[in-house]
Order: C-alpha cells, then structure tokens, then sequence
C-alpha cells in the first residue's frame, strides 16, 4: 500500500482536545485532527476562553489544525492571525456545516451557492495568509451544482488543501456519499485532496482508497469515535488486535474522568456521555439496548451504574 496519512475529523461536542488527549493516550493511527469549528466573531467581542479547545499547552501530543466557520475575511484574518500567533501554521475554513440555524447565516454549507461571495472571500483573505489556509467542503448546499462552479474558484488560490466530505449539505449526514461527483472533483482541482465521509472499517476503507489510490490523506469522524481502533486497523492494513472491551473500557473509564473534572453541573456531564453512547454504543452486540437504556437515564449515578454493569456482564465486541 502507498503510505497516507489519517486524520480526525473535526466533530464539534465530541472531539475536543479532552476527547483527543485521552484518544491518543489509548490508541493509535491518527497522524493528525482538524480541530472542530471556531466561529469568527468581531474583534471588540473576542474572549480568550474561544481559544480553549486549540491552545497548544491543551493539544501536547496529536498535531491539530485550528478551523474557523465565518464568511466576512476581516474577521477571519484577525482570527487565523491570533491562531497563528500561537504556532499554528495554517486554518481550514469551513464550508461544510450543513445545520440550517448556520446555512441560513451564509455560513458553512449555506455559502456553497454564492461562487461570487466565496472567490471575493478568497481574494481578501489568501492574499493576507498566503499558503496557510485549507478548506473542508460539502458538494453543494443543495446541489452537488455549486461544487462545479468552485472548483475553478479554488483552483486560482493557493490553498493548503481541500477536504471533500461527499455530501450536499441539506443531506446532512445521511443517504449514500457521492464518490463520482468527489471522482470529478479530483480530476478537476490543482490541489491536495483530502477525502472524508463514511469510513465505517476497514472494508469501507479499502474500497474507497482502492478507487482513488493517489489520494494521500484520508479523514475519518464518525467510524472512528464508534470504534477508537479503527485507524490502527486501517494503518495495519488487517484486524489483529484483541482484548478489544478491556481496552475500550480504559479509554472509557479515564474520557469520563476527565469530563467529570471540566463540567460543571451533572446535566452537561450526562448529555455529554449520552452523546458519545450513541456512537460508542454501535461497536457491541446488541447495540440497541445499551443505546436506548442511556439514553432515558436521567441521573448521573444511574448513569454509572448501569455502564459499569454493562462492561461488567454485556459488553461483547461487534467484529
Ligand atoms: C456531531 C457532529 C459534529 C460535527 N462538527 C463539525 C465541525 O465542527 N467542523 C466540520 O468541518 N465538520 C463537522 N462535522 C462533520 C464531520 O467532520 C465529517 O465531515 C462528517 O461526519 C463525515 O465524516 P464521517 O462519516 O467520517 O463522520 C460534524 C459532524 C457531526 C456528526
């Protein structure tokens, strides 16, 4: 196999750098994550606390790309160059977010249908940060049209590179990934392409990269927080690893310690872990029944003892 890199995805309220810390401490394969979205705000309302999830003394060990979800480049340029104050070498502006609360701002995925709007954006902003900026988009917001329109956009700019999540945005996360527009797209763009979207195992993997071998840069999000070994499976190449629960459970057992330290009230705390058993919950038999008895549980320390019941007497590895 040629080598590639891996990254993680950025998924904004699970892999903040607690999540990452704890991952890497755990598990391998990650050669990099995109940090999950910043949005730009005005210079007078700028707070430090905005910078937590990115600030290098948080991020020791996985190297990360800051991303920032804006469309005025004066404020993006004012944040990218507090960001690269700290270190950084480049941001990744985001063009994905399908969520309409953020597409109906312009922002995200709902800038995809203003080609006009994004090159002026460019113009301004990569003339300031030359060679520093990425960009991770959707197909279009609700057509894959609006990807055909930029890509000559994108191809006048010297962007870092370009992650392609083969999506429109009002498909939000679900329905098939479209791998020949994604296909037309790589024949189109001057740039590096990073591919993400529905990276399940190593199946998954493999047929994908057997169809666009030249990539060198793969992303993964979801598949990953539902089985923290996969990236180490796609390295190797095959599935060798075992003791799978009693690992998984440590990772477990130390990503809610450390979330039980940061949050301040129970509630956040259980909404927290609830949302991350609605991926984890996928990697063990009987899926189902672990999801949906976390999710009606209402108090913390009904919350605990039923997870330390289930790795205790249920939890079974899906192979
Ligand atoms: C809960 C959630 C939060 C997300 N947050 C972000 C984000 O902050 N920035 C971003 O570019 N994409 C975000 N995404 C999209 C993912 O990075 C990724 O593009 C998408 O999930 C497809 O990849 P996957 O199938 O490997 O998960 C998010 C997705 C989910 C499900």
């Amino acid at each position: 196999m040629t080598t590639f890199q891996l990254y993680l995805a950025p998924l904004r309220g699970f892999t903040d750098y607690i999540y990452r810390n704890t991952f890497t401490r755990h598990f391998d394969g990650f050669d990099g994550a995109l940090a999950p979205f910043i949005p730009t705000v005005t210079a007078d309302r700028f707070k430090p606390s905005h910078f937590k999830d990115i600030l290098p003394e948080n991020n020791p060990t996985l190297p990360i790309v800051p991303q920032i979800i804006g469309n005025q480049s004066a404020d993006f340029i004012n944040l990218a160059v507090r960001l690269f104050d700290l270190g950084y070498t480049s941001v990744n502006w985001n063009l994905g977010c399908p969520f309409p609360m953020v597409a109906k701002k312009h922002r995200g995925s709902g800038l995809l249908p203003y080609p006009e709007r994004i090159d002026a954006f460019l113009e301004k902003t990569v003339s300031s940060i030359p060679n520093r900026l990425s960009i991770k988009t959707r197909l279009g917001r609700r057509t894959i049209n609006d990807i055909f329109k930029l890509m000559p956009i994108f191809n006048r700019y010297p962007l870092k590179e370009i992650i392609i999540h083969p999506r429109t945005g009002i498909q939000m996360y679900v329905g098939k990934t479209d791998l020949d527009t994604f296909e037309r797209c790589l024949a189109q763009s001057v740039h590096r392409i990073i591919y993400n979207g529905d990276i399940t195992d190593l199946k998954t993997f493999q047929d994908v990269f057997g169809r666009f071998e030249d990539i060198d840069g793969w992303m993964i999000g979801r598949g990953a927080v539902t089985n923290p070994f996969l990236p180490a499976i796609i390295k190797a190449g095959r599935d060798d690893i075992s003791h799978k629960v009693e690992k998984f459970k440590r990772f477990y057992d130390e990503l809610f310690d450390q979330y039980r330290q940061v949050f301040s009230g129970p509630g956040h705390l259980l909404n927290r872990m609830k949302g991350f058993w609605t991926y984890f919950s996928k990697s063990f038999q009987n899926s189902r029944k672990i999801a949906k008895k976390v999710h009606r549980t209402q108090k913390m320390h009904r919350y605990m003892e039923l997870v330390d019941r289930f790795f205790a007497e249920e939890a079974q590895w899906k192979e």
